[in-house]
């Protein structure tokens, strides 16, 4: 576990969590960061508190008496959001102090009763403020449903830093460098991939209201960001607040300059012409990704066709529909409501098709209005026309896509 000093009185306690399941779901590949942040005036705040996936927190008490704090004289525990990885620590809490205050919103106090049996709670609304001392002041703005309906920002006033909890976090292990100004271009890059992840595996289906989370904080002014996972902003706060407006975009059908061959094959048919469309896009000068289904990750599936601007599916038939590795990585798209992307399909069938069909029945069930350029069906293997069909299908998606970009 790290300790950093983000201003007089504001730490930040941070650790990476690797080889566990996110949510459960989630494969992260980079692991994560969990951060806590201690505010202290005479009295003591601590917001976001988990250290460890499994609540148990020996080392953040040890830490936190390093920082000169004794645990035992913490007296506001300040849930932004009552999901276990920042809350999990409270009935670990609750053996060593009985007489601390919970703050919330009155959606994450239910929460907090029912998972915790915790009863010391003071639920806020939006601007009520806590005047710690010493002129640190919080104040309270609940953000509902980024991605849980519990959420809110606490902001501390004098030195204009934003406790964000999940708005604004990436996946990702941090090593040396936690603030923006330290970060190298590419771990730079690194942690923008990683929101990427981050957003499109958790956030993405409340698109919505992260928006409102985005015009809300535009009302705050801002000095710090400081989220629940990954880089504290210090430098330029506006450049993570811009970031996920642009992830919003990707969400209703923006993408990166890219495309996503989403595809698989049984028995090396449909592949065939997947080798020729890399030819195409080769030769074409296109950024490209390749997802074999089902050996992708599900986090990696859903990041990467999110990030992309033009999708290639690429899937035979399969009993009457679509090989089923593909439509269940398109059906969690669709839960995720990854919204008008631009699409082309195409694949083998062998004694009957189905597949479109059911490609169909899915973009409607989810209303994911993906906006395909024709498809192309063939017989077992794809023959010369069929390749010039295919072909033709690259070349028309590469050119609609061009007015879904934005990086
Ligand atoms: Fe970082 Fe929604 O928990």
């Amino acid at each position: 576990m790290k300790k950093l000093k983000i201003a007089d009185g504001i730490y930040m306690l941070t650790m990476n969590v690797e080889d566990i399941l996110f949510e459960g779901i989630w494969e992260i590949a980079n692991g994560v960061t969990i951060n806590s942040y201690l505010v202290q005036g005479e009295k003591t705040a601590i917001i976001d508190g988990v250290i460890g996936w499994d609540g148990i927190p020996e080392t953040l008490y040890q830490n936190l008496e390093e920082i000169g704090v004794d645990p035992k004289k913490i007296d506001y525990l300040v849930v932004n959001h009552m999901e276990p990885d920042h809350s999990g620590w409270i009935e670990n809490f609750r053996k060593i102090k009985d007489d601390f205050t919970v703050i919330c919103t009155e959606k994450a106090a239910k929460l907090v009763s029912s998972f915790y049996g915790e009863d010391g709670i003071r639920i806020v609304q939006e601007g009520d403020t806590l005047d710690l001392g010493r002129g640190k002041v919080l104040s309270f703005h609940p953000v509902p449903n980024v991605h849980w309906p519990d959420t809110m920002y606490t902001y501390e006033r004098e030195t204009k830093t934003l406790f964000s909890c999940d708005m604004f976090g990436a996946f990702g292990r941090m090593g040396e460098h936690c603030f923006d100004d330290e970060l190298t271009p590419e771990e730079m890059d690194f942690f923008e991939a990683e929101g990427i992840r981050y957003y499109s595996n958790v956030m993405a289906t409340f698109t919505p209201s992260v928006k409102k989370a985005i015009e809300k904080a535009k009302t705050l002014e801002i000095k710090v960001i400081a989220p629940g996972h990954g880089p504290v902003y210090r430098k330029n706060p506006q450049k993570i607040i811009a970031d996920y407006a642009r992830f919003t975009r990707y969400a209703e059908g923006a993408g990166k300059k890219e495309v996503t061959i989403l595809w698989g094959s049984m028995y090396g048919m449909t592949a065939k012409a997947v080798a020729y469309v890399e030819s195409i896009l080769q030769r074409e000068g296109v950024r490209y990704n390749k997802l074999e289904m089902p050996l992708e990750s599900e986090s990696e599936m859903v990041a990467t066709v999110f990030g992309s601007a033009g999708i290639i599916i690429a899937a035979p038939t399969y009993e009457y529909k679509l090989f089923p590795p593909v439509a269940a990585a398109l059906n969690e798209l669709g839960r995720k409501r990854i919204t008008g992307k631009t699409a082309f399909r195409f694949g083998s069938y062998g004694w009957s098709g189905g597949a479109e069909k059911e490609l169909q029945e899915i973009m409607e069930r989810n209303n994911m209005k993906w906006d395909f350029v024709e498809s192309v069906e063939f017989e077992g293997a794809p023959k010369k026309e069929d390749l010039i069909k295919v072909e033709a299908g690259v070349l028309e998606l590469i050119k609609k896509m061009g007015n879904k970009v934005v990086e």
